[in-house]
């Protein structure tokens, strides 16, 4: 394949000045006879809403994992205020931590190399087992406990709010909070017992539902502190693939909760310090990225908690407290409207679906001209090609995103082992 030279000139999306530091170089310009243009970067200065989507197979979690190793790349005193936070519901991620040998050749020509990315993950206890035996530095995750009011329990079982168990718990909790502050599953069972209000059958379902979620490991009395999970110039790597969807939503829901009310702290300090003169930034909760993959399981049309929290706070306000997203599903048209309308930055890879394709052309900015669906279709079938639309210079682009350093983990498995 013709390749070009390598251009002096930038493109940065997602801002509006070329200049300055803090850009990830994602990709290369493409044209349509598969020669590269010049480098495309993407602002890593200011929180932004990127939504990757396309059919399954063409390249969303691997770009996902372009732009996590760009962030990695990044100069150490812009590094060093961010925090990456990976929601990995399928366990690929890990694969951060090996050099991607299988594509050599690819990088060579890219003028890059193998390289591992450090990382730390948090899972199950018995992820964190697999995870140390391969030298990679993991920690069991475990999530407060009081940090659950009723409405997540009730998701968390999949019940109504307004269900007699789903009260039971409630009061249980209620209790709880008032006598002990900190607690623990088993606690709850305790003020479940003794609560002589409820029926003896609501007692057991509740119960049961209980032991199922002591069961998951996860819940504690004190928790991981969310600084240890965000922490500034780190990949953070949830690896919530053993968990049952629920749970995984629940999870998704308190920790972004918890960096949003972390960082809208971490502004009051700066300001304070900047009103007093001084330079000295030192934060606790960093800025932070979140990359969630599968994106529509945590951004359904339907109520769900992770939603309320992503969308109200983390996509209406999130600019000014410092907290970003990096979004990758391959249904846009599950994804509630509000997401695409949010998202300043949207990568498209090879779609096909008329109705995915109808969610994207809903958002069809005036600048377009034309159809997305036309545009997607010019992109043709080659992985990793996408269309890239970006409302800062409001521009549509289409782009080639560049090999990966280290190890891509989310290949599909073939029956036939190359
Ligand atoms: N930018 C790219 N450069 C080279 N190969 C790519 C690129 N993007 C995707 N691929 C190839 O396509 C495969 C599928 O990509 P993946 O991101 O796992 O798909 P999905 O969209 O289902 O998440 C990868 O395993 C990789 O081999
Ligand atoms: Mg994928």
């Amino acid at each position: 394949m013709e390749r070009a030279k390598i251009s002096d000139k930038l493109y940065v999306l997602g801002r509006r000045e070329k200049k300055g530091g803090g850009m990830l170089n994602i990709g290369r310009y493409y044209a349509l006879d598969g020669s590269l243009g010049s480098h495309v970067y993407v602002d890593a200065l200011k929180p932004h809403v990127i939504l990757i989507c396309g059919k399954r197979g063409y390249g969303k979690s691997y770009t996902m994992g372009t732009f996590i190793e760009e962030f990695a790349s990044l100069e150490e005193e812009v590094r060093k205020n961010i925090g990456i936070v990976i929601i990995d519901t399928l366990g690929i991620f890990w694969t951060l931590s090996h050099p991607n040998y299988r594509q050599e050749k690819e990088l060579k020509r890219w003028e890059r190399e193998a390289k591992a990315f450090g990382i730390k993950i948090f899972s199950s206890p018995e992820n964190v087992e697999e995870y140390r035996k391969k030298g990679i530095d993991a920690q069991n995750l475990l999530i407060k406990t009081s940090e659950l009011n009723s409405y997540y329990w009730a998701q968390l079982f999949n019940i109504s709010p307004t269900d007699y168990v789903a009260a039971a718990i409630g009061r249980a909790i209620n209790r709880a909070a008032e006598e002990l502050k900190d607690y623990d599953v088993d606690d709850i069972i305790d003020f479940l017992q003794k609560d002589e209000k409820i029926k003896e059958e609501a007692k057991i379902v509740a119960e049961n539902l209980l032991y199922t979620a002591k069961g998951w490991k996860i819940f504690d009395r004190n928790g991981i502190p969310i600084y240890e999970i965000t922490k500034g110039g780190r990949i953070s790597v949830l690896d919530i693939s053993p968990y049952p969807e629920e749970l995984k939503i629940v999870i998704v829901a308190i920790i972004a909760r918890k960096i949003f009310e972390g960082r809208i702290r971490e502004r009051k300090k700066y300001e304070e310090m900047l009103i007093n003169g001084k330079k000295e930034r030192v934060e606790e909760i960093p800025i932070t990225w979140f990359a969630i993959d599968e994106a529509h399981v945590f951004l359904p049309h339907e109520e769900c908690i992770a939603k309320d929290v992503l969308i109200k706070q983390w996509m209406r306000q999130g600019r000014q407290p410092g907290v970003a997203l990096i979004l990758a599903t391959q249904r846009p048209s599950s994804l509630d409207s509000e997401v695409m309308s949010h998202s300043d930055i949207i990568i498209c890879h090879r779609l096909t679906a008329q109705e995915d394709i109808e969610a994207l052309n809903k958002v069809r900015p005036t600048y377009m001209q034309g159809d997305i669906g036309e545009a997607v279709k010019k992109i043709g079938t080659e992985k990793g090609v996408a269309l890239i639309i970006d409302d800062t210079s409001e521009a549509v682009h289409v782009i080639k995103v560049r090999p990966r350093m280290s190890w891509h983990g989310g290949e599909e498995p073939s029956a036939l082992i190359k």
